[in-house]
């Protein structure tokens, strides 16, 4: 990698799944490593070989250790509940310079510094499914032994597959609520206006083309001209229009306070999970 302050030289992806894949293909695609620079793992010899042929990399079946011992960036792309496991593994193979990137987003900065038991840059990412087209949006949260320099590392890793924000950790479970499970509540509005297309009597395959891309070009218009969404909805509504009375309708529904109840009720859920992975965390020492 070049024009970087801090120097990387090979990267683990450790467990390539969906999103250990999805970051792989961002990484490369972008630039910011080399297929040769990457070392991936996987639990069966079936993954490890598609992931290799798939992307040129490395891929082992196992091999978690020796793939975080020759690394100087590790990202655990690991279940939250394997996330203990794997630290374990790794442990003895860790080494100064290096750092570790978590995206198992449930798992709070605490629990992973203790499982590594030394102090070294830690970065715990909450991305969304939508990395797979490189449209993520990504939250990131550092701890205290994170320089300027590694963030900036870790800021191209995600910006390879979308967008990034930097966040203290408190904010993490309100990140988890609004994008980590935002793209279901999209979905399903997705869905809904399919549904009203059909029921409208528009084609299966109209309903759908319109349905997608009214989202994305609204949210693309949101980004673009960086404007509140309430001036850009209001400059769609003519008087006595045909916008006003579906929004007349949605608002009677409830449509905003339905979503901001949603975030809430996420964040707290999220933020009574994280509350016992820390209990837990502190019965077992
Ligand atoms: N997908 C998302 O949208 C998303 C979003 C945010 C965060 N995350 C986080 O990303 C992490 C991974 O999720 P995912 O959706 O990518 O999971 P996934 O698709 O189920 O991938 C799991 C992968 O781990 C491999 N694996 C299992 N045990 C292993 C072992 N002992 N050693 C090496 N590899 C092993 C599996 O290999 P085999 O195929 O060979 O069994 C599989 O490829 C989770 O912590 C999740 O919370 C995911």
């Amino acid at each position: 990698m070049s024009g970087m302050a801090r120097k990387i030289e090979r990267i683990a992806v450790l467990w390539a799944g969906n999103m250990g894949a999805a970051l792989i293909g961002g990484i490369l695609k972008a630039g910011v490593a080399k297929a040769g620079q990457v070392t991936a793992t996987a639990r069966s010899e079936e993954r490890a070989a598609e992931v290799a042929r798939q992307f040129g990399v490395r891929a082992t079946a196992g091999g978690n250790r020796e793939a975080a011992a020759g690394s100087d960036l590790i990202i655990l792309a690991v279940k939250a509940t394997k996330i203990a496991g794997v630290l374990e593994e790794i442990r003895e193979v860790l080494h100064e310079g290096q750092i570790l990137i978590s995206v198992a987003a449930a798992v709070p900065l605490q629990v992973i510094e203790a499982g590594v038991r030394r102090r070294m840059p830690v970065f715990r990412a909450m991305p969304n499914i939508p990395v797979v087209v490189e449209e993520g949006a990504t939250a990131v949260a550092a701890n205290g032994e994170a320089t300027a320099e590694d963030r900036a590392v870790v800021e191209r890793i995600f910006r390879a597959v979308g967008v990034v924000c930097f966040v203290e950790e408190e904010a993490m479970d309100a990140v988890t609520a609004l994008s980590g499970s935002g793209p279901a509540y999209i979905y399903m509005v997705i869905e809904a206006l399919i549904a009203g297309g059909l029921k409208m009597g528009l084609s299966h395959e109209v309903s759908t083309r319109l349905a997608e891309q009214t989202v994305l070009g609204a949210a693309k218009l949101v980004r673009e001209t960086g404007l509140h969404p309430a001036i850009l909805r209001d400059q769609v509504i003519t008087p006595g229009g045909v916008t006003i009375s579906a929004i007349h309708e949605l608002e009677r529904h409830g449509l905003r306070a339905m979503l901001i109840s949603a975030v809430e009720t996420a964040t707290n859920h999220s933020r009574s999970r994280t509350r016992a992975m820390l209990e837990q965390m502190k019965h077992e020492g």
